[in-house]
C-alpha cells in the first residue's frame, strides 16, 4: 500500500532558526515556502532525495501546529506515505481497525489528496496518506510519468 515516503513534517517554533540549521549547517538548497491559510501555518519545504522535509511553523495560536508544539514541543510532527489511491488506502486502513482524522480525502499541497490517520490507532505516529497531484513538487508522480 505504501509506495514511498512523500514527506516528513517537523514542527518548529522558529522557522528562521530551523532554516539556519538546514540551509546554513546542512547546506540544503531549493527551499520553497507556502502559507496554508486555511490551517493557519506556514511550510518551508525542501527535497532530500525522493523525500521532502517540511518545516511547519504556526501562524495563529489555534492552529494544529501550535497545538502540537504546546503538547509535545518542537520535533517530528507526521510522516506522509505516498499511496496510489488515497480513498481506497484510507478505507482499507479503516477496515483493519485504524482511525482516520479526515472523513473524506482533502486537498494537500501541489494538488495532492490526503487523509490523516489518528496516532492513537497507529502506535503514536501521526500518519498522512498522500495521493500525489500533478504539481511540480511531486517527484514520485513525475517519476512514474516518465
Ligand atoms: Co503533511
Amino acid at each position: 500500500m505504501l509506495e514511498r515516503i512523500d514527506h516528513i513534517a517537523i514542527a518548529v517554533e522558529d522557522l528562521e532558526a530551523a532554516l539556519a540549521l538546514y540551509q546554513g549547517v546542512f547546506g540544503v538548497q531549493g527551499v520553497r515556502r507556502e502559507v496554508n491559510e486555511a490551517d493557519g501555518f506556514e511550510v518551508a519545504a525542501f527535497q532530500i532525495g525522493e523525500t521532502a522535509i517540511e518545516l511547519l511553523v504556526s501562524r495563529r495560536p489555534d492552529s494544529v501546529v501550535a497545538t502540537a508544539l504546546a503538547k509535545r514541543g518542537p520535533g517530528l510532527h507526521h510522516v506522509a506515505f505516498q499511496v496510489a489511491d488515497v480513498a481506497e488506502a484510507a478505507q482499507c486502513c479503516c477496515d483493519q481497525g485504524l482511525k482516520r482524522i479526515d472523513a473524506e480525502p482533502r486537498p494537500g499541497t501541489g494538488g495532492s489528496r490526503i487523509v490523516f490517520l489518528h496516532p492513537k490507532s497507529t502506535g503514536g505516529t501521526l500518519i498522512e496518506l498522500v495521493e500525489p497531484g500533478t504539481g511540480q513538487n511531486q517527484p514520485g508522480k513525475q517519476k512514474r510519468e516518465e
